[in-house]
């Protein structure tokens, strides 16, 4: 799965086909967005890849009537919204069968892709199944570096040839493009693919320090310069792009290395979004398998229960497991203390503050890591890359 974005998905603006039951629970938010990570089977190896490190040792995927059962008690729980992800989610045979019964449950449906895999037909297919929004990433806008991250020769014509068909059959199109240290130069070109492929949004995200991508950050934080930079093309794509009344809508991603305060991670933890990863594991975020947390499984626990009733979900609600400075910080209502993960990645104690705050006493850690970035020399080449083979040794290790 790409590794990207603020962390925290908008859940707002799509439409939901039905009104969903809403129990009474006012103290808890509701699970308004669930995150189906179908399997960790993927054809490519992007080295920032959210998954865990050790995904090649997880259990069997959930049966389609296993997802069946999720998405049902989710919706029942007031779930509006479904992400299909994985790994590559397209190498599940029952994909369509999946998209079908989340439409028919009344979910706003979403499919998160790297392309591959894709063909007309499936999108013609899923169209038909009630599929809603398809997102396409890129690794780059350049066929060579695309291809070198992809760790597929035929990645990029594939990908430009589906993100067409999408356009063609009537999906908004939006493109995910990952930034880093050696594609962040290019983003003219990469904001120039885009119009050129009529995309209606493009998210232009820098890579969040999670998975492999932490496992990688040396050789993928861009420097300050190479962000500021790029974040100023994309301004000035977007005055020129609106001069001409170009509909695409840019979406600049800062990664969080170069804040002064933490973003509010998920929302606040447990509190609107659910992810199940493919073997049942609930989580209340994408990253949070690597806590030292027993999370509970779909498989002998209902939704109910994990959302409402567990320990994993409730361990960061509220503010009582706040330590200082969080405790008596004024913003806490605002970030909820920043990343649980990030917390528990960099300090190895999950209720510490997020040290992109610049009030957390580690806030050296990301200092460090920027002037690290300053004079990194990892190529492309030298990046560990998610396959099974690094995964297994990671995994044994
Ligand atoms: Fe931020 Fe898990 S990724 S709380």
């Amino acid at each position: 799965m790409q590794n990207t974005g603020s962390n925290s998905p908008e859940p707002g603006s799509a439409p939901v086909h039905e009104q969903p039951y809403i129990p009474p629970t006012p103290a808890v938010g509701l699970p308004l967005w669930l995150l189906a990570e179908l399997t960790y089977r993927c054809p490519l190896q992007c080295p920032y890849c959210s998954n865990p490190l050790d995904f090649a040792k997880q259990g069997q995927e959930l049966s389609t009537e296993q997802w069946f059962k999720v998405m049902a008690e989710a919706r029942q729980m007031g779930a509006a919204q479904i992400g299909f992800s994985g790994g590559e989610p397209l190498v599940r045979q029952d994909l369509a069968e999946l998209i079908a019964e989340a439409r028919r449950l009344g979910f706003y449906t979403n499919l998160i892709t790297s392309g591959i895999g894709l063909t007309e037909q499936k999108i013609i297919d899923f169209k038909e199944a009630g599929l809603d929004h398809i997102q396409i990433s890129f690794q780059a806008s350049d066929e060579q570096v695309n291809n070198m991250l992809a760790g597929s020769k035929k990645a990029f014509a594939q990908k430009l040839e589906m993100a067409r068909a999408v356009k063609k059959h009537g999906y908004p199109m939006v493109l995910n493009f990952v930034t880093h240290r050696h594609n962040i130069d290019k983003i003219d070109k990469i904001i120039e693919l885009c119009v050129a492929l009529e995309a209606d949004f493009v998210e232009l995200a820098t890579c969040q320090f999670y998975g492999w991508a932490h496992l990688n950050r040396v050789g993928l934080l861009p420097t300050q310069d190479q962000l500021v930079r790029a974040e100023r093309i994309t301004n000035e794509y977007r005055e020129k792009l609106a001069v001409d009344n170009h509909p695409v809508k840019l979406i600049f991603v800062t990664p969080d290395y170069y804040e002064e305060r933490p973003k509010a991670c998920m929302n606040g933890w447990g509190n609107l979004f659910l992810t199940v990863t493919p073997d049942g594991t609930a989580l209340p975020c994408h990253g949070a398998r690597q806590m030292p947390i027993q999370f509970p499984n779909v498989r002998d626990h209902t939704l109910q229960h994990i959302w409402y009733d567990s320990f994993g979900f409730n361990r960061f609600r509220g503010y009582e497991w706040m330590k200082e400075p969080c405790r008596s910080c004024d913003e806490k209502e605002k970030d909820f203390g920043g990343c649980r993960c990030q917390a528990f990645m960099l300090t190895g104690d999950a209720s510490n503050a997020d040290p992109v705050c610049s009030k957390s006493p580690q806030h050296n850690l990301i200092t460090q890591a920027r002037d690290e970035a300053e004079y990194a020399s990892q190529t492309i080449e030298q990046l560990a890359f998610r396959n099974e083979r690094n995964s297994r040794l990671i995994a044994k290790s």
